[in-house]
């Protein structure tokens, strides 16, 4: 009688590779090593547009979306080697090794985030509209009302891509020179319903003006870029004057948005146009006049921050608060340095107006920015 034949041999010795681990690692390591280059990339990318002058606006949500996947690839192909490894009996190395691709993908996706908000730190951001504490911008349309007359960039060594960035960072920036307008409306109602000084009054509206001049500017820029009118549509929240306020009230927003708004943003502001270069006569001069006028916006911004202060002194553990509130929320090296010397400005301004809070730090870093009159918060 013949022996029946063997099957399978016996099991003896390791498993055999299985190839689809392999494989799945294989991925997972590409995706880990494909995130540095996309964010190298991206910054060398937003550097070539500032060194060529025409801003530094790669969307950053884009970039975000990109380097999530690339990470959630990594992730998954890892996870699926380890379940692979279980079920097959592949050696574990394979699933310790999994987890480690997946523990540098995070680190490097974190570490290539921070490098490309570092060189992405270019944009003004002045003194928003806020309803209900939050800033608002006006929508668009393709209106040549506010690009007509104006100086015009030379866009034809840009590639349609570099055009494309320029248009949508110029379109931001008109749309936060344009809030800006309102919001100099709104603080010039503020000062009157103060019994504010008509040196302080003028200043509002001279700002008022001069933000008129910086939206008009950057529209002009965005329809060149664009190739087509750029310009705001209609904006009823600009009208939208919010629930009535006693003094104290107006007192502690308007204290707030000048310290946050005024001094902290237009200074940012002011810093960050400065900082910035190009080779296109049309773009530097604008950047040059925003430096110079955020500056004075910001000096304004003191100004009437002092005002509030001689008029409620019991306002400066909420300004300290505030302080802190915006340095925590730094994003960027300049937004640091500059957070610090607000705040350091601010204790300046308390101690020699001696209305420092007695046996209280620096504030409790809790974010002070709710206003008295409702749920109503301000973002730096
Ligand atoms: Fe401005
Ligand atoms: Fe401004």
């Amino acid at each position: 009688m013949q022996p029946p034949p063997s099957a399978a041999p016996p099991p003896y010795g390791p498993p055999p590779a299985n190839p689809r681990t392999g494989l799945a690692l294989a991925l997972a390591a590409v995706s880990c090593l494909v995130m540095p280059v996309v964010y190298f990339v991206t910054a060398i990318v937003s550097l070539h547009d500032l060194r060529y002058g025409h801003g530094s606006e790669v969307p950053m949500w884009l970039v975000a979306i990109f380097g999530f996947a690339l990470w959630l690839t990594a992730l998954v192909l890892s996870i699926r080697a380890i379940v692979v490894s279980g079920v097959v009996g592949a050696p574990r190395a394979g699933g310790v090794i999994g987890v480690i691709l997946s523990l540098l993908a995070v680190v490097t996706a974190a570490a290539s985030a921070f490098f490309s908000l570092f060189f992405l730190g270019g944009g003004a951001h002045g003194r928003p509209l806020r309803v209900g504490g939050r800033p608002r911008l006006a929508p668009t349309r393709g209106d040549p009302g506010w690009s007509g007359r104006d100086p015009l960039p030379d866009v034809t060594a840009l590639t349609p891509g570099a055009r494309a960035r320029c248009a949508a960072r110029w379109t931001r920036d008109a749309r936060e020179e344009h809030a800006s307008i309102a919001a100099f409306a709104r603080l010039s109602l503020d000062l009157l319903a103060l019994g504010a000084p008509a040196d302080l009054v003028e200043r509002a509206q001279r700002a008022g003006l001069d933000e008129v001049r910086h939206a008009r500017l950057s529209f002009a820029l965005a329809s060149a870029y664009e190739a087509s009118p750029v310009g705001p549509a209609p904006w009823p929240e600009a009208a939208v004057s919010g629930p009535p306020e006693g003094i104290t009230d107006t007192l502690r927003r308007v204290a707030l948005e000048s310290l946050v708004d005024g001094a902290y943003g237009e200074g940012l502001a002011s810093l960050r146009a400065r900082d910035e270069r190009s080779d296109d006569p049309a773009v530097s001069s604008l950047l040059a006049l925003i430096a110079r006028d955020e500056a004075e916006h910001a000096a304004l911004g003191w100004d009437v921050l002092s005002l509030c202060l001689e008029r409620a002194p019991s306002l400066a553990p909420a300004l300290l608060d505030a302080a802190v509130s915006i340095a925590a929320r730094a994003a960027s090296p300049i937004e640091s340095s500059h957070a610090a010397a607000v705040a350091s400005e601010l204790r300046e301004r308390l101690r020699r107006a001696n209305a420092a809070p007695h046996g209280r730090g620096v504030g409790t870093g809790e974010c002070p920015l709710s206003i008295a009159s409702g749920a109503k918060t301000m973002a730096p």
